[in-house]
């Protein structure tokens, strides 16, 4: 699995022969320069996810649903997500929680929305966490995240994300539950694993946690075209005759 905020990147992504597309509400960092995951709304959501799964041919794309669209209560937290994919066209959504939105979570799968459930390192609760540092050392939140995992499991969750936890959490969750795992900052144990597209293509310069892999490095080969262009534009040499009507 990997994020995807747009038609020309989903495509190329998809092209590649990923699993899953993750439409992520890291989109508010990613695409829209917010600090936190927060203030994207569903609306912009859906705007994002309608590009994406224009592009997909091969992939299930996932949709995030964003904070505040599935917390108020559990009819309304149904209504989104019908919302979400009547009008992306999504095959799925991510919600993040564990107890506290199964009851949401069950009703979703019973009216046939597919659900992929995220515990761990949930980034909107932020502000109850305190920062994004490493969830579950302790053996008590540990033991509420298996449960959890439990709950989403058998709430009808077809996957579940685990992020930024112990790699032996996330390998015991793993053997836990029927569904796969996927995880972030997880370790190898899980069943599959997901990067933020632009964290792992090497355009977020300057986030580079202990987890993630830099595949490639784009922000240098983009800055060193944009540069190459201004030059070319200054020295008039583009566009030549070749290039010219
Ligand atoms: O929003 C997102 O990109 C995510 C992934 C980090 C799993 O939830």
């Amino acid at each position: 699995m990997l994020t995807s905020y747009d038609y020309t990147l989903a495509r190329l992504v998809d092209e590649a022969g990923v699993d899953m597309l993750l439409v992520g509400d890291s989109a508010s960092n990613i695409v829209c320069g917010n600090q936190y995951t927060l203030p994207i709304t569903l609306d912009e959501m859906i705007f994002l996810t309608k590009g994406v799964v224009r592009a997909a041919q091969h992939a299930l794309v996932v949709a995030d649903m964003p904070f505040g669209s599935y917390q108020v209560n559990d009819d309304m937290a149904v209504a989104n997500a019908i919302r979400m994919l009547k009008e992306s066209g999504a095959d799925a959504v991510k919600l993040e929680g564990g107890q506290e939105i199964a009851d949401a979570i069950r009703r979703m799968v019973k009216a046939g929305v597919p659900v992929c459930g995220h515990l761990g390192l949930t980034p909107q609760s932020v502000n109850q966490f305190g920062g994004y540092g490493l969830r579950a050392k302790e053996e008590a939140e540990a033991d509420k995240l298996l449960a959890d995992a439990r709950l989403l499991d058998e709430a009808g969750c077809f996957c579940i994300v685990l992020e930024k936890i112990p790699a032996a959490l996330a390998a015991r969750v793993t053997a836990a539950v029927s569904c796969p795992t996927i995880g972030i900052g997880a370790g190898a144990g899980t069943d599959g694993q997901v990067l933020v597209l632009h964290d792992m293509l090497g355009l977020n310069q300057g986030f580079k946690p202990k987890f993630l892999r830099q595949f490639a490095h784009l922000a240098e080969n983009i800055q060193s075209a944009v540069g190459d262009y201004i030059t070319a534009v200054k020295d008039s040499s583009f566009p030549s005759a070749e290039e010219s009507y």
